[in-house]
């Protein structure tokens, strides 16, 4: 690990790689679009291996951003960074006068740097202020959700984002708490979760505050509006033999890929039509079926891996 470089190790890196070079390899220029680009692992990658590509990062954490320059310093030259939500790819691509792309990757959901700087309060397991921004220059943060929305709406939160289902009881016992004082700590707000879930249910699988911290997250950076905003647009901007891999982190997430890349690549023939005209071709394909997964030795080397669901698409007609 070089100097200053903070430890991180890409996701499906290798996979990721390989299922973009049949996009990539054997051409004069190509443009890629890291829609996520963090700490820059998968990007490094993909610059080292293909020296013709034109390299677009984005990402809405400053921070990231900043290692990632640091990082990817000897590519400079090849690599346009932004800062920005990534529902702007279509913005920014045609600010630049590019009309279609030949990779997108998206390595969804929060960085080790995120998870590991306790400031930014992600984490469950440390005490932290409520905060949750990846953009910190938005105002809206967790303590803001967490005192000021009404029962119903962190009802509503807890059990659709999180998956869980004592979210009655979890959004109850907040507004208690915040009756007295206002929250303002990760661990209180861990606390209240523990103490909300059954005995018998708390010592089933993991921390019982994973789910309802999800869901505050999801809710502070609006990801799955955004999520389900961009993945069509990003869609639109793939060029002729362009591919397109997301690697989702939760099962929701995962539903909004799944059923996105289902809609491009079904044929759109209706039904009793006896041929299929050439404006009903789906103009997309499945690389593989259904989604990957990280082996077993990723798993183990990096715990974090654990819950991705890789998917990728190929656009096969314009
Ligand atoms: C899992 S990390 C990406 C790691 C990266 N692939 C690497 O190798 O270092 C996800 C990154 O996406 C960023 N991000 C999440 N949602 C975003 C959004 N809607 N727009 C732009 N960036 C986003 C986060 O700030 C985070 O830095």
């Amino acid at each position: 690990m070089k100097k200053n470089q903070v430890q991180h190790l890409p996701v499906m890196l290798d996979r990721c790689v390989a299922l973009l070079t049949p996009a990539l390899e054997n051409r004069q220029e190509a443009v890629v679009v890291d829609a996520t680009i963090g700490l820059g692992g998968h990007a490094e990658a993909l610059l080292e291996k293909f020296p013709h590509i034109r390299l677009i990062g984005i990402d809405r954490d400053e921070s990231a951003l900043e290692k990632s320059r640091e990082r990817l310093s000897q590519f400079a030259s090849r690599i346009n960074f932004f800062h920005a939500v990534y529902d702007q790819i279509p913005t920014l691509l045609s600010g630049m006068g590019i009309h279609g792309v030949a990779g997108i990757l998206f390595d969804l959901g929060v960085s080790s740097l995120q998870l590991d700087d306790l400031e930014r309060g992600f984490s469950y397991s440390k005490e932290a202020p409520l905060d949750m921004r990846m953009d910190r220059s938005r105002s809206l943060t967790a303590a803001n959700v967490l005192n000021d929305y009404s029962q119903e709406d962190l009802t509503r939160i807890i059990k659709v984002f999180g998956e869980e289902r004592f979210a009655n009881r979890i959004a109850k016992n907040i507004i208690k708490a915040r009756g007295t004082h206002k929250l303002e700590s990760t661990a209180e707000l861990a606390e209240i979760v523990k103490a909300s879930i059954p005995a018998p249910a708390r010592r089933l699988g993991r921390n019982p505050a994973k789910r309802t911290f999800q869901a505050i997250r999801i809710e502070v950076n609006q990801e799955l509006e955004i999520l389900k905003r961009v993945i069509p647009q990003a869609i639109d901007c793939i060029e002729l033999h362009g591919r397109m891999i997301v690697m989702s982190f939760q099962s929701l997430e995962d539903r909004i890929v799944k059923q996105a890349f289902a809609d491009v690549t079904k044929s759109k023939s209706p039904v009793g039509l006896p041929i299929e005209l050439i404006e009903h071709k789906a103009k997309f394909r499945l690389v593989f079926n259904g989604s990957e997964t990280p082996d077993e030795l990723e798993i183990t080397r990096n715990p974090r891996s654990q819950s991705v669901r890789l998917r990728a698409i190929e656009r096969i007609a314009i």
